[in-house]
């Protein structure tokens, strides 16, 4: 069977990042810089990826910003065609990088920021002065004319300001905001315990951003990821697996959702052996859970097997041991007590673990930046 040409593909540039973010979905095995693709066999993705029809890339890492050849891969995926959106802390580009960016033809800034309160944003990505930085950041993206979506990631400590974080959004000049709970993979799955809200919190945070969501249409777009673990169904996550979406880690292998290599057993290929068409309709990790045969019940006989395609393979991995096993967020999971026990009770004194110097790629300094 063919499968339909992917929508979007998230290009992970590097694991190189200058911050230390609790909640990290990236590995806990990170990708050396000596490991990353060059420039060339970037490019060459990149048409690609227009040619098998993507439309959007998302330039992604680590901060996209370590790589000194950003403007000239900016170059080469404008030249193919796609629509290109930076994914950045804002930490380590500055005004003239950021000009020949978008003179490369980039076409969005997402800037993510980690809390509205400058100390605890400054806590959480583990270098002083980076709230800051990061509003003057958002100035400079708008004074260059481009587009701008902040992204918070709500957790534990900042979820009681939720609805601060859409305003901050609005103070920065973004058009749109994504405030998203964390998501449990990679290093962020190690720290779940302290970064896992309470229920009450976590739905009341829902509530604020609705309400904002009403009183500020024409203002700013909010886009709202939930907490999967308070829900009663799970997200369909990556839209299902092989159906519209690819990633690249920084050294070339193609996976079908960011945290697919915490899946023992599956086959990954690379792009230096494959062309990308190849990888989309053949390698076998793409192949593993497509469509719905894989399916376990009670996902093989639910109504919303093709609502929710079983959530999600990496959480059913990490929480029931079995990447075919319906999502045990979901309560008609036979494994459902597992999420309860998660998250019931209190966790308040936890403390998380910060993504340290030791488990960052970061065998290159980063320009630190923007006056
Ligand atoms: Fe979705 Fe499977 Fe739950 Fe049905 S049983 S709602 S398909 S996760
Ligand atoms: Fe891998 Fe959800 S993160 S399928």
């Amino acid at each position: 069977m063919t499968a339909p040409p992917p929508l979007a593909m998230l290009a992970e540039l590097t694991h190189r990042c200058p911050l230390s973010c609790p909640y990290c979905s990236n590995p806990l095995e990170l990708d050396k810089r000596s490991d990353e693709l060059d420039t060339g066999t970037w490019v060459r993705v990149f048409e690609e990826a227009a040619a098998i029809g993507v439309i959007h890339l998302h330039l992604s890492g680590g901060e996209p910003g370590a790589r000194r050849d950003l403007a000239d891969l900016v170059r080469g995926a404008a030249g193919a065609g796609l629509y290109t959106n930076l994914i950045t802390s804002g930490i380590g580009l500055d005004r003239p990088r950021l000009e020949a960016i978008a003179e490369a033809g980039l076409d969005h800034v997402q800037l993510s920021i980690q809390d509205v309160d400058e100390a605890a944003a400054d806590r959480v990505a583990g270098l002083a002065g980076s709230h800051r930085r990061k509003r003057d950041f958002a100035r400079m993206v708008g004074e260059i004319g481009l587009p701008l979506t902040i992204n918070c990631v709500i957790h534990r400590e900042n979820v009681a300001r939720a609805g601060d974080m859409v305003h901050e959004a609005v103070s920065m000049g973004a058009r749109r905001v994504e405030v998203a709970h964390a998501q449990y993979y990679g290093w962020g799955l190690q720290n779940r315990a302290a970064l896992m809200p309470d229920r009450e919190d976590a739905l009341a945070a829902g509530e604020t951003v609705e309400r904002l969501r009403a009183e500020l249409v024409g203002t700013i777009v909010i886009d709202y990821v939930p907490p999967d673990h308070f829900a009663r169904f799970p997200k369909p996550c990556v839209n299902g697996w092989g159906r519209q979406s690819l990633n690249i880690t920084p050294r070339g292998r193609v996976l079908p959702c960011h945290a697919a290599e915490s899946i023992p057993g599956l086959e990954f290929w690379n792009v230096a052996e494959h062309s990308l068409a190849d990888v989309w309709q053949n390698s076998p990790a793409f192949n593993a859970f497509r469509g719905t045969d894989w399916m376990q019940e009670p996902c093989r006989s639910c109504a919303r097997k093709e609502v929710d395609f079983g959530g999600c393979r990496c959480q059913a991995m990490a929480l029931a041991g079995d990447p075919r096993a319906t999502d045990p967020v979901c309560s008609y999971s036979p494994l459902h007590h597992l999420v309860r026990e998660i998250t019931g009770g209190t966790h308040e004194g936890e403390g998380w673990t910060p993504r340290g110097r030791e488990q960052r790629a970061k065998d290159e300094p980063i320009p630190l930046p923007v006056s």
